[in-house]
């Protein structure tokens, strides 16, 4: 290694000093990002980062065009409408037809800033409206329930690790009947475990959804990147597995962000089913005076929140959306990279004595994709996190996605082909 250990060590050391980071185990994402940054430029060591799920590709093309073009057009100067461009509506609800197999109204596919405005906007509605908690099959992404802290809503987790298959129906079944849970939320592909849900689990909680009467807000950050599968056929299965098919009241998050690498625009959309859109909440009634889901999500929930969505983002995704859907633009095989680069880097942890701690769904290995989980014997997430800090790699320790387990995420996204060589070195002196 081009620096000494040592040295190393105390920059990392005196870094996290400084950001009073007291337990590694509860250090946030941005704290580590930090830390890795500021001990980076002090040692002139250039850090691994794997720890931050930022999209490493280039923005998909067709979005660019189409949103230069909305803004030389002057759609800056105007207003959004709150429940979206009508070409987004009708791209999105095509987009779901084509790649998801379900029907979703162009009515009820509205653009959020981002999924991360689209949970919070799902959290505030769905717990008005039901009156009561949030449920996490964790592990999951530890901003959403800081969501749920931020605007003092309740909620539940568990951790899938130990309810695969079978085992989920009952556990599920001992939240919702406390008569608690207004929503359930999940990812799927999962950050940070990258589990995919089977189809069977998929039933298992669509069907206990119906039974309580409970939202289901699916989360498709990862959309279509189960590489096991080919998903990218329009129109055509294999489709991408969803609740969907097993109940009528969900919401399906839709992401720019890693699809079409579309980060730093903020878009996303919030495709609400048809059933639960037009559903009457006697609360939402109460409080706002109309108590139709989708018209408090977009009319009081969202206006409130940002009144509407960047206008030349919309236009945007909807071109990229049409694109992928008129099968001109196959954004799975841009996105396949991070496949490819998880596969040779799971490679090297393994061969250097680590883990994988989340590596089947129902026996069938995971599949490469953006992130994975690795530990090693005899470390907690917490101190390997730190171990790893001292030779230059920055991870994400597992204790705040709600995983029970010890280890670390490992995101395969902002990885340089030069750094997989350096990464196998410095893993020699773990
Ligand atoms: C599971 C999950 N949901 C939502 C998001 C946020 O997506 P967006 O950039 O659309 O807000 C992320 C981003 O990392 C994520 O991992």
């Amino acid at each position: 290694m081009e620096f000494t250990k040592n040295t190393l060590r105390d920059i990392v050391d005196s870094a996290i000093r400084r950001y009073g980071i007291k337990d590694f185990a509860t250090a946030t994402i941005r704290e580590i990002v930090g830390v890795a940054a500021e001990a980076e430029k002090e040692s002139g060591v250039e850090f691994i980062k794997l720890e931050m799920g930022v999209p490493g590709l280039p923005p998909a093309e067709p979005g660019i065009r189409a949103q230069i073009k909305a803004i030389e057009d002057g759609i800056p100067q105007l207003y959004p409408v709150i429940t979206g461009a009508p070409i987004l509506k009708s791209e999105a609800s095509r987009f779901v037809k084509a790649f998801i197999g379900v029907d979703i109204a162009p009515e009820g596919c509205i653009p959020v800033c981002g999924s991360m405005q689209g949970t919070y906007a799902s959290f505030v509605t769905a717990s008005q409206a039901n009156g009561g908690k949030i449920l996490f099959i964790d592990p999951g992404f530890p901003v959403q329930k800081m969501q749920c802290r931020v605007m003092g809503v309740d909620y539940e987790t568990f951790d899938i690790y130990d309810y695969r298959g079978e085992k989920l129906h009952a556990k599920l079944e001992s939240y919702l009947k406390t008569g608690e849970i207004a929503a359930i939320i999940y990812s799927n592909p999962n950050n940070p475990s990258w589990v995919c849900l089977t189809e069977d689990e998929l039933r298992t909680i669509g069907t206990l959804a119906k039974q309580y009467d409970v939202v289901v807000l699916e989360d498709l950050a990862y959309f279509a990147m189960d590489f096991r599968k080919d998903l990218s056929t329009p129109f055509q299965p294999p489709y991408q597995p969803t609740v969907a098919r097993y109940c009528d009241k969900y919401v399906l998050l839709i992401s720019g962000s890693k699809a079409f690498s579309y980060a730093g625009e903020r878009i996303a959309v919030a495709c609400i089913s048809d059933k639960l859109f037009h559903c009457e909440y006697p609360a939402l009634t109460e409080r706002y005076g109309n108590g139709e889901f989708g018209a408090v999500y977009a009319h009081r929930v969202l206006y409130t929140l940002s009144s509407g969505t960047s206008h030349s983002a919309q236009y945007a995704m909807a071109a990229m959306m049409k694109a992928a859907s008129d099968g001109e633009y196959d954004f799975r095989s841009e996105v396949a990279e991070y496949g490819r680069r998880a596969g040779k880097l799971k490679e090297i942890f393994l061969r250097h004595g680590f883990n994988l701690v989340y590596d089947k769904d129902m026996g069938e290995p995971l599949a490469d994709g953006f992130y994975f989980t690795i530990t090693y014997p005899g470390k907690t997430g917490a101190e390997l996190a730190r171990d790893l800090l001292y030779l230059g790699i920055s991870t994400l320790p597992l204790d705040t996605t709600g995983s029970h387990q010890q280890g670390l995420r490992i995101c395969t996204s902002f990885i340089k082909d030069h750094q997989i060589a350096a990464l196998d070195e410095r893993l020699r002196e773990i």
